[in-house]
C-alpha cells in the first residue's frame, strides 16, 4: 500500500520513521507492505532528518495513480479540508490527526467519505486509542459522560507550574521544544484544542452538532500563583478539563481549568499525559491513559489507522450514526457546578459583608472563605471564596456586579470546581 504523507513535520516525520523501522512487523500484522512514497511540504529547502521524497506540489500528488492512501498532517482548517475532500471524492482512504479540521467539518467529511475508510484516531489524546474504544469497544453502551485531560501542552504547563514553580512562559517554551504544542500555541493554552477534541468524542458518543465557538471554552493563561497557593492549601490540583454530559437529550460541553481533589484519579495525570474517563450505562466507568502529544506517540495512532485500512476494516467515520437522537447543546448559563472566586479588594470595613450580600442576593451559597493577612503598607488584599453548587448564570452575574464596585481592584477571577 503506497501512502502519501501530506505534512512532514513533527508527526509526519515520526510516521515515516515508524513505517520504515517497523516495516516487517507492520507487514505481518496488516498483510501488506505500507510504503511512504511521497511527502508534501511547504518549504523544500528545510533540513529534515527523514528519508522520503518530498514535493511542494499538491496537485501532482493528488493526481498520482500509484497512491493508495493519504495521511493529512499539515494542520489548519480550510486548506486541509479542501485537500481531504478532493481525496475522498476520488474514494481514496484518508488518515488525519487534524482535530481543528474535524471540529468544524466532521459531518461534511463523514457525508463525503461514505464507505471510504477515514481514520482519525490521532486527532484526540495523541497515542491513546480512545476513538477505537468509543466506536468499537464501548459500542454496547449508552455513553453518559466523558471527562478528559485532552491537551498535553497545557497539562505539561500546569504540572510544571504546580510542581516545579516554573513560570507559564518558560513551561510553554519547553512544551514547544518537545513538539507538543500546535503551530499556534494559543489553541493549546486557550482551551480550543481540547474543545476540538471534545466535540469529536461527543459526536461519536451522541452525534452532537456545533462548532467550538458554541461551547464554553476557557484556557489556562490567567492562572496565577495565588490560585496555585489556594489549590495547595486546600488539597486541590488545577487541571484543564474537557467535560461532556448528556441528560434529557441536552448535551453539556465545556473546557476550562478546574480544581479537582488531589485524590481524584485525574489529579495524578501529569506532564504531557492525557486521560479520558468514559461513563456508560453498561460498563459504568472506564479510563484511558497515555501520552497526549508528541511526534512518536501521535504517529503510533496514525500508523494504527493505516494498518486498519490495509486490513480492509471499514466502519463509518464517526461510527454508528445516531442523528435520530436529535440532541441539543445545553445553554452555557444553565451549567451547574461549584466555583472558586479570587477577588482583589481594598482592605477596609464592610467589604466582605457587601460581597457576601451580593452572593446571597444572587442565590450563591458560600462553602469556604480565606483571606491572607494584608502585607504592611499594602492597600489591597485578596479574598478567596468557594461556593456550593450554583448556576453559571448566577456566578457570572456576581462577577459582573463585583467588577463594578469601587473597592474591587480587578475583574474577579473564577475557576470551576469539579468533584
Ligand atoms: P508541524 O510540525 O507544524 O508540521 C506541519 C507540516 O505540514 C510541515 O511539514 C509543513 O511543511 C506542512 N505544511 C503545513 N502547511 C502547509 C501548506 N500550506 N503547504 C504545504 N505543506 C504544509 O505540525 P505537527 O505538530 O506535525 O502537526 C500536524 C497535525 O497533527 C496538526 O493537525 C496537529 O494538530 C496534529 N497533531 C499534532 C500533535 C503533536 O503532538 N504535534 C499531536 C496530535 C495531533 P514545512 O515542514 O515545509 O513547514
Ligand atoms: N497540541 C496538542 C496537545 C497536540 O498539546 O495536546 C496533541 O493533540
Amino acid at each position: 500500500m503506497n501512502v502519501a504523507i501530506l505534512g512532514v513535520g513533527t508527526v509526519g516525520s515520526s510516521v515515516v520513521k515508524i513505517l520504515k523501522k517497523n516495516k516487517e512487523l507492520i507487514k505481518a500484522r496488516s498483510g501488506v507492505e505500507i510504503n511512504p512514497v511521497i511527502g508534501f511540504v511547504r518549504d523544500l529547502s528545510k533540513k529534515r532528518d527523514v528519508d522520503i521524497e518530498l514535493s511542494d506540489d499538491i496537485n501532482s500528488i493528488l493526481k498520482r495513480d500509484d497512491i493508495d492512501a493519504y495521511v493529512e498532517l499539515m494542520g489548519g482548517v480550510d486548506r486541509p479540508y479542501k485537500i481531504v475532500s478532493e481525496i475522498l471524492k476520488q474514494e481514496k482512504p484518508v488518515v488525519t490527526a487534524n482535530k481543528a479540521m474535524l471540529a468544524y467539518h466532521r459531518y461534511a467529511l463523514q457525508n463525503l467519505a461514505k464507505n471510504t475508510p477515514f481514520g482519525f484516531e490521532a486527532s484526540v489524546a495523541g497515542g491513546i486509542p480512545i476513538i477505537k474504544a468509543l466506536k468499537e469497544g464501548l459500542s454496547a453502551n449508552k455513553i453518559e459522560k466523558i471527562v478528559g485531560i485532552l491537551n498535553g501542552t497545557s497539562n505539561y504547563i500546569l504540572t510544571n507550574m504546580m510542581q516545579n514553580g516554573v513560570n507559564f512562559d518558560e513551561a510553554l517554551t519547553k512544551a514547544q521544544n518537545l513538539g507538543y504544542a500546535e503551530s499556534d500555541p494559543s489553541f493549546d493554552v486557550d482551551g480550543f484544542d481540547a474543545a476540538h477534541k471534545l466535540l469529536i468524542l461527543s459526536s461519536i458518543a451522541y452525534s452532537v452538532h456545533g462548532d467550538p465557538e458554541d461551547i464554553l471554552v476557557k484556557g489556562i493563561r490567567k492562572i496565577s500563583s495565588e490560585d496555585i497557593f489556594f489549590a495547595n492549601e486546600f488539597e486541590y490540583v488545577i487541571k484543564l478539563l474537557a467535560i461532556s454530559k448528556i441528560e434529557d437529550k441536552k448535551v453539556e460541553l465545556r473546557v476550562h481549568p478546574a480544581f479537582i481533589n488531589k485524590d481524584n484519579i485525574l489529579a495524578k495525570v501529569d506532564g504531557v499525559m492525557n486521560a479520558v474517563s468514559v461513563y456508560g450505562d453498561a460498563l459504568k466507568h472506564s479510563m484511558y491513559y497515555g501520552p497526549g502529544a508528541g511526534g512518536d506517540a501521535t504517529a503510533s495512532a496514525v500508523v494504527a489507522d493505516l494498518i486498519d485500512i490495509a486490513k480492509g476494516n471499514k466502519s463509518p467515520m464517526l461510527g454508528y450514526n445516531t442523528t435520530l437522537q436529535n440532541v441539543k447543546l445545553l445553554s452555557q448559563n444553565d451549567i451547574k457546578t461549584k466555583y472558586y472566586l479570587r477577588v482583589r479588594v481594598e482592605d477596609k470595613k464592610g467589604v466582605l459583608a457587601t460581597i457576601a450580600n451580593v452572593m446571597s442576593e444572587n442565590r450563591i451559597s458560600i462553602d469556604s472563605f480565606l483571606q491572607k493577612p494584608r502585607l504592611k503598607d499594602e492597600k489591597y488584599t485578596t479574598l478567596f471564596f468557594t461556593t456550593h453548587t450554583s448556576l453559571e448564570a448566577d456566578i457570572k452575574k456576581v462577577i459582573e456586579i463585583l467588577e463594578n464596585m469601587k473597592f474591587v481592584l480587578n475583574r474577579p477571577f473564577m475557576i470551576r470546581i469539579e468533584s
